[in-house]
């Protein structure tokens, strides 16, 4: 009679934990940030966005980002060249759109351009998504002359004569902003719930 009872205990046990895991599951799933970065400060950027989510969120370069269904949203992050996303977040959107769309949360792109003249990247980051994400924040990021490959050094050389300005190294990534939106968007995640 006493194993019967502890067998039927262990059974409801394990039924009730079956019923009960898919919302728990669904409650944990966690935040992805995809990011695609030729020189490294999108990285750098999508990194901050990640601490400044106080740990809920993981930050993974697009040529990483394997399987997300363990995951219940994403974030994606692109650098600007000539005007276009990065060529690995074009090719990323065209084969696995549908997986991300309706998990989309915000989108950032790391440019030259003074965030509040970089709509237009956003909105070309989002018609790319065929989602309005509830987030878009344009940041700027770094040029590293040591770094650039010879064909963009080349480029940039030609476009900085072409507008007579000086073709110098910068970096005006900001920690703070980046800390920010991070924080942002967890509010977002908590109205949203
Ligand atoms: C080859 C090249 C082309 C660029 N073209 C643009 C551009 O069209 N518009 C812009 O705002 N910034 C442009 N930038 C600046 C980059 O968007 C900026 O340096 C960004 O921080 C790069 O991100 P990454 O370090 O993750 O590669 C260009 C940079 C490079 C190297």
């Amino acid at each position: 009679m006493k194993i019967i009872s502890i067998g039927l205990f262990i059974v409801s046990i394990v039924g009730l934990s079956v019923f009960a895991m898919p919302a728990q599951a669904e409650g944990q799933k966690g935040v992805i940030i995809i990011y695609s970065s030729r020189y490294g400060s999108t990285a750098q950027t999508a990194e901050w966005i990640a601490e400044g989510m106080e740990g809920k969120a993981v930050a993974v370069s697009v040529k990483d980002a394997g399987d997300l269904g363990g995951y219940g949203k994403v974030i994606l992050g692109s650098g600007i060249y000539f005007d276009q996303l990065h060529s690995d977040m074009i090719a990323f959107l065209e084969t696995r759109r549908e997986e991300v769309s309706n998990k989309l949360l915000a989108v950032f792109v790391v440019c030259g351009t003074p965030p509040d003249q970089a709509q237009g990247y956003l909105d070309m980051f989002a018609e790319k998504c065929k989602t309005k994400p509830l987030l878009m924040r344009a940041f700027n990021g770094w040029t590293k002359k040591e770094l650039l490959s010879p064909e963009d050094y080349k480029s940039l050389e030609e476009y900085y004569k072409s507008v007579k300005e000086p073709f110098e190294n910068y970096d005006n990534t900001d920690r703070a902003k980046c800390l920010e939106f991070g924080k942002e968007i967890l509010e977002k995640i908590r109205d949203v719930k």
